[in-house]
């Protein structure tokens, strides 16, 4: 397979954070491009999770580390002396974000801090893309989606964080990679993702398929939240488009990037839910009424003009196909085997449909 316009082939990249959901399914995908991948996080948290499963840590090079750990961070940088770098390592979850805000602004600031130093003092890296949330933005709660050139905010310590991390990726930008010959970076903003793999707590698929193991109903918190689901696949595709953009054609795709779907597949959870009930029908759930809940955005578009009509991404999946595609990798997971070449049969199957509905990543078409 070509895609994404054979920029991958036969480069080192550098991910960090392979260890967790999205991480190792980009690994999984790098590898299958023709990329030498290399991976810095901590363990996995689980022998559930994806990066396990599919056998990662023999199929790629894999080191642990923390993100905080500025000198073992940048001596991994320098000695694998990557082309591409990724930065995914994060602590990713509201929820845990009220419990440790400490850890979390340590994790996701420090980190992000520490990540763009090592690129710098790393000069055979050539493109840098910061991974970070469509909370970044400023939530007004409003109808319209939000655009790359939005305020950044964040009510909860996660979404501050991630607002952080822009501003850190921007302050980055401006002051050590603008000139010619240095590192071209950029930032990818994406919503809740989903997909098999992710054994995460506090997040509404790991929890309902938790429940469906467990043959029990999900008590769901916020039914009526909208998110711009998304397979984990579609946001990746924009990260491989952007970085691959950036090598091929330069400065003018440096700066903040959404990735979300088309502004009709927002789904409320409740409505994610019974879509899934309706392809498998072994799960369930309830709506229990809580008096105090810490607060969680409820309304979030991403606005996805500029990557439609600046590097000719767009999501490929409808809203039925994320959730069958999602079912399925759950299914894998519940099921066992070679997991590796399922996860990877899945790239292939969505690369075809994005082949086939014209996609430029995948048809080879030129970036405008
Ligand atoms: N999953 C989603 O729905 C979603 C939505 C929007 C944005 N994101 C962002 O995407 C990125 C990846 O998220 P994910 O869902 O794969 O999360 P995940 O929890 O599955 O994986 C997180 C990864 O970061 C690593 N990590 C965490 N703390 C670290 C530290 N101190 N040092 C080194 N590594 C550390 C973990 O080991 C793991 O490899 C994060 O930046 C997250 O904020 C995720």
């Amino acid at each position: 397979m070509n895609s994404f316009w054979n920029c991958y082939k036969g480069k080192k990249v550098l991910i960090t954070g392979h260890t967790g959901f999205k991480g190792s399914w980009l690994a999984i995908w790098l590898q299958q491009l023709g990329a030498e991948v290399y991976g810095y996080a901590l363990a996995p948290n689980s022998n559930l999770d994806n990066f396990i499963t599919c056998d990662l840590t023999n199929k790629i090079n894999h080191y642990e580390g923390d993100v905080r750990d500025a000198k073992k961070m940048q001596a991994y940088f320098k000695s694998v002396q990557p082309d591409i770098a990724f930065h995914l390592a994060a602590q990713p979850l509201v929820l845990l974000s009220y419990q440790d805000p400490v850890g979390t602004f340590e994790t996701n600031l420090m980190g992000t801090v520490n990540f763009f130093e090592a690129v710098k003092n790393t000069p055979s890296i050539k493109v840098a893309i910061n991974v970070t949330s469509d909370k970044c933005y400023d939530n007004k709660e409003w109808v319209w989606g939000y655009r790359e050139n939005d305020s950044m905010g964040g009510k909860d310590p996660y979404s501050a964080s991630k607002g952080c991390s822009e501003l850190i990726t921007s302050s980055y930008l401006n002051s050590f990679f603008k000139d010619e010959n240095t590192c071209l970076v950029a930032s990818g903003r994406a919503g809740n993702v989903i997909g098999g793999g992710d054994w995460a707590q506090d997040r509404i698929l790991p929890d309902y398929f938790r429940s469906v193991k467990a043959n029990q109903k999900l008590m769901i918190r916020n039914p009526h939240a909208t998110r711009p689901w998304q397979h984990v696949l579609e946001p990746l595709s924009g990260y491989l488009n952007l970085a691959a953009a950036l090598w091929i054609k330069g400065r003018s795709f440096t700066g903040g990037w959404n990735f979300g779907p088309e502004d009709t597949s927002n789904y409320s959870v409740k409505e994610l839910i019974e879509k899934i009930l309706l392809i498998d029908s072994n799960g369930g759930y309830t709506t229990p009424e809580l008096t105090e809940k810490p607060h969680e955005a409820a309304l979030l578009k991403l606005d996805i003009s500029k990557a439609v009509n600046q590097l000719n991404w767009r999501p490929v999946l409808s809203f039925d196909e994320t959730v069958e595609f999602t079912v399925a990798g759950y299914k894998d997971d519940m099921n066992g085997g070679n997991m590796f070449s399922k996860r990877t049969e899945q790239i292939t199957d969505y690369t075809n449909k994005a082949v086939s509905r014209g996609v430029a990543w995948a048809t080879g078409y030129e970036n405008k």
